[in-house]
């Protein structure tokens, strides 16, 4: 029997074909274990690395075993035998018995597969939950993905992989993303993509099915204060708080109606909007308890024809936009970083000078972060300069977090700057976020419209005030000095920290 196994592998390796057959199975298959070893024990930790040990190995293995057979019928056609004689030679012409070695042989050759599938199958599934890992959707094809990568590894979901989010549940979900997968693969490969990728994602899975898994609508109850600290740009940097309380109610039946009022079971609100990005709105429906559907319109879209698959049921994501990919705007930017301590605001004017830092309009990362560190320098040495010495430490660190800050939010190789994606949470402008719909231009036919008073979603505890609690008292007071902020426009970017 191992006589036989030895005729056949002889007889493989004659000519170059069983030969490179024979080389690239055991070859691959031994590269194969070995970067899964080093892979496994921490050794290697590169995206590509793996890309390369769960596509390139198992394909090379796969070319090998196809070649080995080839290889064997090339060489038995050269000596003219049939196989059987092949492997029984010089040892054993009895044919019955040889009738019985020859099916043993082939029984080894079934197990010999049945080992080889076994490794394929495993290294395949190997190679899905691979690509199905943070890591590798996030760096394997880095510039494209870059931009998600780093907002991500930022976000409160950095350990939520990518795929909970945007990879459906089932077989028909896997094979269709893999598809897409390919097509992403070619449309990479040919730099097809649009640059920034747009959204809607439209292979996103509906939130029902992703975020409720972890945040279901029962969970949204009461308030939550949150306030935003914005410092000025004086020499102290003077913290200035907007303090909101926000009412997140699901609001189950009989009880108030808040924030998320629109996810709960018995609610649904569709929409249709002019553009993919759903900022401007066509009409909102609500569903009324007899089934039918209220209908608000904007009187200058009215005569728009709107198509079924147009249509779309508000989910989680119609408002939480920017759940994962958090880009922030430069106020927002540098207010947070304050906040937090990671920039010192002891420093004097650095509210401004972070400001200035992070805006300047230059198309190369490098230079831009070489600018950072330079002007800032410079602004201390010329105008505080014992300061600049004793604080050496203070302003070298602050450098590090905005060229940091500016590496998350600014992708000149996707095209992406200050504000390219918008989070819909907040009203930043006159119609934008919740003033999509919660505004005075949609009317259902009684002129109704959806409502829009500023203690609707919060109450206002504190506008631009020096202490974040201003109106304890008055817990829905709103200001005129409030109403006045909203009246400008939106000027760039998103709302700061908002998800
Ligand atoms: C918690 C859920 C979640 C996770 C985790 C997540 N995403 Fe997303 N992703 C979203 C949502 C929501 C959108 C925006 C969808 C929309 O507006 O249609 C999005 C959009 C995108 C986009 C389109 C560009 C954009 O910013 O709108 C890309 C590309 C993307 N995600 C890639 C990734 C990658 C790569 C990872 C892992 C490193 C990842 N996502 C992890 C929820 C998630
Ligand atoms: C696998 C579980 C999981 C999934 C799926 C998931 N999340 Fe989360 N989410 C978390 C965790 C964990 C946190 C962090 C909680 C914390 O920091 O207290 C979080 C935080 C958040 C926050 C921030 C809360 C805050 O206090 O700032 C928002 C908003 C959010 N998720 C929305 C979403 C949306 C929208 C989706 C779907 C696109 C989603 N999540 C999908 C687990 C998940
Ligand atoms: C109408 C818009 C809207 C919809 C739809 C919506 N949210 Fe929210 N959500 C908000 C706002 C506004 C906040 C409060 C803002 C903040 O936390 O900064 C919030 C807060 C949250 C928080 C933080 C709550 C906390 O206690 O800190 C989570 C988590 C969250 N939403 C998840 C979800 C999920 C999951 C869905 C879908 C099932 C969803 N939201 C649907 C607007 C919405
Ligand atoms: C796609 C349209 C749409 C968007 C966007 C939207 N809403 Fe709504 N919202 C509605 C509709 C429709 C109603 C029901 C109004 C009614 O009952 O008269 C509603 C009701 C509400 C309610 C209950 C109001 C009440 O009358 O008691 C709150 C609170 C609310 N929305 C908050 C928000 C917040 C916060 C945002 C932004 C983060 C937002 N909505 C974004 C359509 C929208
Ligand atoms: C449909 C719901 C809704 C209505 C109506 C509404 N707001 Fe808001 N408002 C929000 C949400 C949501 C945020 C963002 C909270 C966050 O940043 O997480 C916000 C944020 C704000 C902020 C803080 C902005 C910042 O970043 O500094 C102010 C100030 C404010 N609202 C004032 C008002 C005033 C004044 C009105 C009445 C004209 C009003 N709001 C009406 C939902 C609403």
């Amino acid at each position: 029997m191992f006589i036989r196994y030895l005729n056949f592998v002889r007889g493989v390796s004659v000519n170059w074909v069983g030969k490179l057959g024979v080389i690239l199975t055991s070859s691959s298959f031994i590269t194969f274990i070995a970067l899964e070893i080093a892979r496994l024990s921490g050794m290697l930790t590169n995206a590509y690395v793996g890309l390369i040990t769960y596509m390139l190995f198992p394909t090379i293995f796969v070319i090998g075993l196809i070649l080995i057979p080839i290889g064997w019928f090339k060489y038995q056609k050269g000596t003219g035998k049939s196989s059987r004689e092949l492997l029984n030679e010089r040892f054993n012409p009895d044919e019955s018995r040889a009738e019985i070695l020859g099916s043993k042989v082939f029984r080894i050759v079934i197990l010999l597969t049945l080992v080889n599938v076994i490794f394929m199958i495993a290294a395949s599934a190997q190679t899905m939950h691979f690509m199905d890992s943070a890591r590798f959707c996030g760096t394997a094809c880095h510039s494209v993905m870059n931009p998600e990568w780093a907002t991500y590894q930022e976000s409160p979901h950095a350990r939520v992989a990518c795929v909970e989010c945007h990879v459906g549940e089932g077989v028909d979900a896997l094979i269709n993303s893999k598809l897409n997968g390919l097509y992403q693969v070619l449309s990479v490969t040919f730099n097809l993509y649009e640059k920034p990728i747009p959204t809607p994602v439209h292979q996103l899975r509906p939130a029902r099915e992703t975020c409720e898994k972890c945040h279901w609508p029962q969970k949204f109850y009461g308030q939550k204060i949150k306030t935003i600290t914005h410092y000025q740009h004086d020499e102290n940097s003077t913290p200035r708080y907007t303090t909101l309380s926000l009412k997140i109610d699901t609001g189950p039946p009989g009880k108030r109606k808040g924030i998320h009022w629109h996810i709960a079971s018995e609610n649904e609100v569709r929409y249709a909007s002019l553009e993919d990005r759903r900022e401007e709105i066509i009409w909102v429906e609500l569903k009324q308890v007899d089934g039918s559907y209220r209908r608000f319109t904007n009187p200058e879209y009215e005569s728009i024809e709107v198509q079924p698959n147009e249509i779309r049921i508000m989910d989680c994501v119609d408002c939480h936009n920017r759940a994962t990919h958090i880009y922030e705007d430069p106020v927002g930017a540098v207010n947070d970083r304050i906040s937090s301590g990671l920039i010192s605001e002891k420093l004097p004017y650095i509210a401004r000078e972070a400001y200035d830092a992070l805006t300047v309009s230059v198309a190369d990362t490098q230079m831009a972060l070489d600018g950072i560190g330079y002007n800032l320098r410079n602004f201390y040495e010329e105008n505080y300069r014992l300061l600049s010495k004793r604080e050496e430490k203070k302003i070298d660190s602050t450098i590090m977090v905005l060229r940091d800050a500016y590496r998350r939010n600014i992708h000149p190789e996707m095209n992406i700057t200050w504000g390219s994606y918008r989070s819909h949470i907040g009203h930043k402008g006159s119609n934008f976020g919740c003033f999509r719909c919660h505004n005075s231009r949609l009317a259902d036919r009684y002129g109704n419209h959806i409502s829009n008073d500023c203690t609707v979603c919060h109450s206002i505890m504190a506008f631009d005030s020096e202490k974040p609690f201003e109106y304890l008292t008055g817990i829905d007071s709103t200001t005129n000095a409030a109403r006045d902020y909203l009246k400008d426009e939106f000027t760039g970017g998103n709302q700061a920290g908002s998800n």
